[in-house]
């Protein structure tokens, strides 16, 4: 490559990295005024969908990890898939469709009963450790909560259920209202619609920066939460206004 073009392309990538070094240490500290409500994407924000992982390693010794990353991925993709298509089906049977895709892709004999097991599996996620004191101090400052998941209704309460957080949750908003998934803007947009707050005073918060993207594309305020350091972030055009490391630190960006 040409000197002055490497010099070009170098200068844009350091520009780039630095903005975004001092625009986060920046936006981690800030309150946000104006929050009514929170709404929380549900699995890999509030509910650990690797918590199948010890159950998939029981029923395929060695083959725990492959699997419970094979099936979520698939799950997702489906999703996404079928909302371009236009053939929508619920999340519980696309994550039952995603985990037998995902057997068959390792080569694992998914019985009837084994399948059965996976799938009652994923109504017991366990909540991460940060989930429940978090949504408590965020209800203590008198703000609203709910879940905005691609999850069917009934899957969503039996998992809140579960973990231990249904009272701690106003509503639970599934997008089998509009029957397409994230990140089509009519999900997010129904979050607004059925909490009944203006842009402004609603937070969106979720672990899958892809998910962050699609809710700040569709105009929404939004709370990355950056599980693990080393997780860039997406490369869709639209950063979280806030990024933080667990749901306990929300509190304190809610300006009183
Ligand atoms: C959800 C998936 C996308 O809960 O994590 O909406």
């Amino acid at each position: 490559m040409e000197t002055g073009r490497r010099a070009f392309i170098g200068s844009l990538g350091a520009g780039a990295a630095g903005a975004g070094v001092a625009r986060a240490a920046v936006l981690q500290r800030t309150p946000v005024e104006g929050i009514e409500a929170f709404a929380f994407d549900a699995y890999g924000t509030l509910f650990d969908v690797f918590s199948v992982t010890a159950l998939c390693d029981e029923l395929f010794p060695g083959q725990g990890d492959a699997l419970a990353q094979r099936w979520r991925a698939k799950q997702l993709q489906y999703s996404l898939l079928r909302s371009l298509m236009g053939r929508h089906r619920d999340f519980w049977l696309v994550t039952e469709d995603a985990l037998v895709y995902a057997a068959r892709s390792l080569g694992l004999d998914l019985t009837a009963r084994r399948r059965e097991r996976l799938m009652e599996a994923y109504l017991s996620l366990a909540a991460f450790p940060d989930v429940r004191p978090g949504l408590e101090a965020l209800r203590s400052r008198g703000l609203r909560l709910a879940i905005l998941s691609n999850g069917e209704p009934r899957m969503l309460e039996a998992a809140a259920r579960s973990a231990g957080i249904d009272h701690l949750l106003d509503t639970i908003i599934s997008v089998e209202e509009v029957k397409i998934f994230k990140v089509s803007p009519r999900v997010y947009n129904l979050g607004l619609e059925r909490l009944g707050v203006g842009r402004s005073a609603l937070g969106f918060v979720s672990s899958n920066s892809w998910d962050v993207n699609g809710a700040a594309s569709a105009g929404l305020i939004t709370f990355w939460i950056q599980r693990a350091a080393a997780e860039p972030p997406e490369e869709l055009g639209f950063a979280a206004n806030r990024v933080v490391a667990a749901i306990t630190d929300l509190a304190p960006l809610v300006a009183g």
